[in-house]
């Protein structure tokens, strides 16, 4: 039996909404057909996006969406998105299958989608090919309030408000795509182009994502910010919103980059060598933070992982640069431990956006045509929105090393909890275990348990949804919990990510 101890009376931090966060690009079918397919279409849409994705979007609660890219970012010039569509430049997307972007999807469209969506828009900037005039009149045209050369075109193109822009991204990967920079040299242009990131909407101050490092590059964490924090600290008044954020990205591969591993077909020992590498985001973002605590112990700044997931190679006979893959139950737990992760280090990682939302790697949608599949990442996110702006409380598991080999091994259990507005705890566990169920033993400090609600995600770890049998894999009930004198006691199978939702006792 698994001991498990929660400590309501304890509260850590406030698990940002935003960690909940997912990652759009102009990358294969992620913006077109995937999300948008404009208003001509014979997909019902508004506005040309398409419908079932964004209500299924909206039923998890999309809190921030990322855009435009990821490497298409820093080679995105935005001007030639905006303006009637006809005139609207048509171009080679370089990085993502040397396809033809005609952007018919820009700013204006960016912003109606997260309208629809109701969610905060995050706007990844060009440094790597841009200008920083080219970045400041971006901000200008979707921000000032006015009469300014910028405002004035955003008016004749249709929209004369501004909108409300949460996170600007100076740059991305700019330690490759990006630009293949240095540490120093990049931080140096961070510090001139956020300079003419302005705030003209003094209401909401734009948060700036600083491009941070790859996986455990440590050396570009603590060069970067040897450059520009002490540059923001010896500005204090100057530097409202210097840096609000440094970006992490990391990727599950389980076989490395050459040879990445199929998405569906794989053994036991992939299953452990994929969650193995899923787990290794507890070293990277503490590890990262130790470095960031050094600069800034209040904590102010954010661990950004702004590109998370698995990434697999792509379903076989599609195109090998639009990045799509399948989606199984080794998907969910990768994300219901990656999740859980977060939310245990939530006083440093504010927001986190899984790569990518629609048809691209470690998707929580997939479309063909005109039909929609919801993955098991889906069904977790779902489960896990709960702990969206609650509070992280203390607690801990008992847990055992499981796994083939020794390099391998995992955790059997994975956990966090958080307590909601109406004072409801929200357990969220994992069990990686291939093949054996663990017994739970939860103490509840000063909680007397009253309702319990659980639901769970579980199934045999090649299990997924396709569009000939789309509800394989779904939200089930979980009602294998009992109250007991100090907590509950439950017992979790293999493969699984089950959600409590637990009431206190009236
Ligand atoms: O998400 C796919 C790509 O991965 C992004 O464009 C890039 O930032 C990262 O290398």
């Amino acid at each position: 039996m698994a001991k498990y101890v929660i400590n309501p009376n304890k509260k850590v931090s406030k698990i940002n909404k935003e960690i909940y966060g997912h990652f759009s690009e102009h990358l294969g079918r992620c913006i077109y057909e995937g999300i948008y397919v404009g208003e001509d279409s014979q997909i019902p849409n508004r506005n040309g996006m398409r419908t079932d994705v964004v209500e299924a979007l909206k039923k998890i609660k999309v809190p921030v969406l990322r855009w435009p890219g990821g490497c298409f970012a820093d080679e995105y010039h935005w001007m030639d998105g905006i303006g009637p569509k006809e005139n609207r430049k048509k171009m080679i997307n370089t990085h993502w299958g040397g396809v033809v972007e005609d952007n018919s999807f820009g700013t204006h469209e960016f912003f109606e989608l997260c309208e629809q969506l109701g969610c905060e828009a995050y706007v990844n900037g060009n440094l790597g090919s841009g200008t920083v005039r080219e970045m400041s009149e971006w901000v200008e045209y979707i921000t000032f309030n006015g009469v300014s050369p910028m405002a004035d075109m955003r008016a004749a193109n249709g929209h004369k408000d501004p909108w409300k822009l949460t996170y600007f991204g100076v740059g991305n990967e700019n330690w490759g795509c990006g630009g293949n920079m240095n540490p120093d040299f990049y931080a140096n242009e961070y510090r001139r182009y956020q300079t003419y990131v302005r705030n003209y909407d003094k209401d909401h101050p734009i948060k700036k994502i600083c491009s941070g490092p790859n996986v455990d590059d440590y050396a570009w964490t603590r060069g970067v910010l040897e450059t520009a924090f002490g540059h923001q600290m010896e500005n204090a008044d100057a530097s409202h919103g210097f840096m609000d954020g440094l970006a992490l990205h990391y990727y599950v591969h389980p076989h490395g980059w050459q040879n990445k591993g199929s998405a569906t077909d794989f053994d036991e020992k992939d299953w452990y060598i994929t969650l193995n590498k899923a787990y290794f985001m507890d070293e990277l973002v503490t590890r990262h933070g130790y470095i960031m605590d050094e600069f800034d112990p209040d904590k102010r700044i954010g661990l950004i992982v702004d590109e998370w997931g698995t990434w697999f190679d792509v379903e076989p006979g599609t195109n090998p640069g639009f990045l799509y893959q399948q989606n199984t139950i080794r998907d969910a737990l990768v994300a219901g431990i990656t999740l859980n992760i977060f939310n245990k280090h939530s006083d440093r990682v504010k927001m986190a956006n899984i790569a990518q939302m629609v048809n691209v790697l470690q998707s929580v949608i997939l479309t063909d045509g005109a039909d929609m599949i919801l993955t098991p990442t889906y069904h977790v996110f779902d489960m896990y929105k709960s702990h969206q702006d609650a509070m992280l409380v203390d607690s801990s598991l008992e847990t055992e090393q499981i796994g083939l080999e020794d390099e391998w091994q995992v955790p059997n259990l994975t956990e966090s909890v958080s307590e909601d507005a109406e004072g409801r705890l929200h357990i969220t566990v994992t069990n990686l275990s291939a093949s054996e169920s663990y017994p739970i033993d939860a103490v509840l400090v000063d909680f007397a348990a009253g309702e319990v609600q659980g639901e769970i995600v579980s199934g045999e770890m090649h299990e997924m949804n396709t569009f000939e049998a789309p509800d394989c894999v779904q939200v089930r009930s979980f009602d294998q919990v009992t109250v007991t004198e100090q907590g509950l006691s439950f017992t979790i199978p293999p493969c699984a990510v089950v959600h409590l939702t637990v009431s206190r006792k009236a």
